[in-house]
């Protein structure tokens, strides 16, 4: 597969969205969901973004990180895979709340840390700005953990491009990654995305198929993706992948997954080849 740079570290060009394993309503049980994992793995993936509040609930919080770690370990010959996790958000019930505060950061990482089985945690992002905590005080936090070691690498996401540089002179050199929503319905993060080309940050495409409830009609709802796919004879998911590729070298798509067969298909992504009248045409 082809690869991408995350930070100094090389990665496959598609990743893997853990999320779906988690919170998708018909969720596989915990052996079909390694076995999703497994396929990303066999398929050339090395790239898995997870959260710490990707669960159903605030009853099971940590659950997507626990399956991560727990399919990593029984993969059998021992993957080199950049585990991207994120902190930040909170479950209360079932529902999403924020905390950005320095020491709640502190917790929720060291938390990830333990459920992951890691003593450092490869990227760490901040998964969405708390408007009850300043930006510069959660970027401080990132600074300190990634100053204490205990994660290789910051990344931040749902951030703007005021949000972006104050990340970079706060964070320093241990800021390499963006991940914001942008996919073939929702390009609102274009000025995002060229901002972290210019810079060299990666930058993460999440719900790339406009998310778990939307992706199933993605033909309907793109239909220049539904034609060019039926051109090329392949799925409308692996065109709009090679059409984020084709939005600048930093991007790393992490489409979701439950079955095995989304990734399989997803990961072949990074083979198609778009000509640049058809970019033209799912650029429009
Ligand atoms: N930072 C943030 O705030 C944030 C927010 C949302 C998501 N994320 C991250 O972004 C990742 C991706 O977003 P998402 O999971 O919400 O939505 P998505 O990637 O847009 O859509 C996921 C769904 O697409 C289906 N799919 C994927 N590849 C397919 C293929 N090749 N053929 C047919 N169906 C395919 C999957 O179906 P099956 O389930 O049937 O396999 C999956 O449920 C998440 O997993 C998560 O890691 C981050």
């Amino acid at each position: 597969m082809q690869q991408r740079r995350i930070g100094d570290t090389t990665v496959s060009a598609i990743g893997l969205g853990a999320m779906p394993l988690s919170t998708k309503e018909d969720r596989p049980g915990p052996e079909e969901a390694e076995a999703v994992v497994h396929a990303a793995l066999d398929s050339g993936v090395t790239l898995i973004d997870t959260a710490d509040a990707y669960a159903r609930d605030e009853g099971e919080f940590g659950h997507n990180e626990e399956l991560v770690a727990r399919a990593l370990r029984s993969y059998g010959s021992a993957p080199d895979v950049l585990v991207a996790t994120k902190g930040g958000h909170t479950r209360r019930g079932s529902d999403w709340e924020l905390d950005g505060s320095p020491a709640y950061l502190r917790r929720a990482c060291e938390a990830s840390l333990r459920r992951l089985g890691v003593d450092a945690i490869d990227l760490y992002q901040f998964h969405r700005p708390d408007p009850a905590t300043p930006w510069e005080e959660s970027m401080g936090a990132l600074r300190e953990l990634a100053d204490a070691g205990l994660v290789r690498t910051v990344g931040i996401s749902n951030a703007d491009v005021a949000q972006i540089d104050v990340a970079r002179s706060i964070v320093g050199p241990a800021l390499v990654s963006v991940q914001n929503q942008f996919s073939p319905g929702w390009r609102h993060s274009r000025d995002e995305l060229a901002h972290c080309a210019g810079h060299g940050l990666a930058f993460l495409p999440w719900s790339p198929f406009g998310g778990v409830s939307a992706a199933g009609s993605l033909d309907a709802a793109a239909p220049a993706f539904a034609e060019v796919a039926e051109e090329l004879g392949v799925s409308v998911y692996r065109v709009t992948l090679a059409w984020h590729l084709a939005q600048a070298d930093v991007v790393v798509p992490i489409p979701g997954a439950s079955r095995a067969g989304s990734i399989q298909d997803s990961a072949a992504a990074a083979e198609v080849e778009l000509t640049p009248e058809q970019l033209a045409r799912l650029d429009a």
